[in-house]
């Protein structure tokens, strides 16, 4: 089998770290890829004016699975919304229904110094968080500006946006939760703000009633502002965690810190047709583009995400994270995880480093 990748650097880094994880992607001779690159993003609209152009939606309707960089630079913040380049990636997780998204907050011990959290506290860290990616207050109809019609404020201008999830939209998320939970630790934490909005009354209710299917499961619920804290606190407490969009976007940024680096880790989202797209969690840092300093692992290990989860070759991807896990052994380290004593690389030596790597393993 031939499987189609699609293959987006995007913005600022994208470019960068997206060469990397391409020499690791194309790196088993037994696994046939065609790979297409196409325009993403404020490069995309810089090109052609769109920053998500049709020929790009077509190529990945049709793709097995995307690989994608990262998109945004602020010198777009005053374009109208639908041509920023953070529309590209929201359209993309619509148009396929990219609705369960896997992001993993592991903690390699050879970073442990690396993170600004003591070890004792995250040491053997390994948490899963999985985000609802196309409902919520990302994508909720009515939203927009106007005129208030009422309250202390009537008359002027204000902005206004829809948190919103039905049961169906809950259901299907938190049986995957519930089903990757049953392959881990058995413990599900959903987070919510039960005590404040009706959108999280429904999705505490509907996670509750898909948890009677899940009898050996340990669900418990958290409200989101006491999750924030707890991930600081007490983050081995946690085994998977299932939110919605806007809560998963926040609490998954935080999740990366007890890592070390946001540039460490990679994420997967999927849609029930099987597809795929595969990306580091972090943004396009248009601070460092082009310096060769960024950080490739997170993008890497989304690599190893695609081999798991799309092409089903969970040996590859393990050979992936073995890789990356002897690379820091060595001691090498880009900027942002970087600590005295370690060997300085940049994003090029970095991606040389794993790629020779998974040789050395797959001989
Ligand atoms: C993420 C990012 C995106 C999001 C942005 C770029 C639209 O922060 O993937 O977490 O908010 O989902
Ligand atoms: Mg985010």
């Amino acid at each position: 089998m031939i499987y189609s990748i699609v293959v987006l650097p995007g913005d600022g880094i994208g470019p960068e770290i997206t060469e990397q994880a391409l020499r690791i992607l194309t790196a088993f001779n037994d696994v046939s890829l065609d790979i297409k690159q196409e325009l993403i993003g404020g490069s995309a609209f810089e090109s052609v004016g769109d920053p998500l152009p049709p020929k790009t939606l077509n190529a990945v309707g049709n793709a097995n699975a995307i690989l994608f960089g990262a998109v945004g630079d602020s010198k777009y913040d005053y374009l109208p919304r639908n041509l920023r380049p953070e529309q590209a990636i929201l359209g993309i997780r619509k148009k396929l229904r990219l609705f369960a998204n896997f992001r993993p907050a592991i903690l390699y011990p050879q970073l442990i110094k690396a993170s600004t959290l003591k070890p004792r506290i995250i040491s053997n860290l390994d948490i899963l968080i999985i985000r609802e990616l196309i409902g919520d207050i990302y994508f909720g109809e009515p939203r927009g500006f106007r005129t208030a019609l009422v309250g202390d404020f009537k008359g002027e201008k204000e902005a206004y946006d829809t948190m919103q999830y039905s049961i169906p939209e809950v259901t299907r998320i938190a049986k995957i939760a519930f089903d990757t939970a049953k392959n881990r630790k058995k413990k599900l934490c959903s987070v919510d703000k039960a005590n404040v909005l009706e959108t999280s009354q429904l999705w505490r209710d509907t996670i509750n009633v898909v948890g009677q299917d899940y009898p050996d499961i340990e669900l418990s619920h958290m409200y989101i502002d006491n999750a924030a804290m707890q991930l600081i606190k007490n983050p081995l407490q946690f085994d998977v965690i299932v939110t919605g969009n806007l809560f998963g976007d926040i609490l998954s940024d935080e999740a990366s810190m007890l890592t070390g680096s946001i540039g460490m880790l990679p994420s997967a989202s999927l849609n029930s047709k099987g597809q795929g797209l595969y990306e580091p969690i972090h943004g396009s840092a248009p601070d460092i583009a082009g310096q060769q300093i960024a950080n490739p692992l997170a993008m890497i290990l989304s690599v190893a995400m695609l081999f798991r989860f799309s092409l089903k070759m969970p040996r590859y991807a393990n050979k992936i994270e073995n890789a990356v896990f002897n690379v820091l052994d060595s001691g090498l380290r880009t900027p942002d995880i970087y600590e005295e004593g370690m060997t300085k690389v940049n994003t090029d030596e970095m991606g040389d480093a794993v790629l020779n790597e998974l040789k050395n393993i797959s001989r």
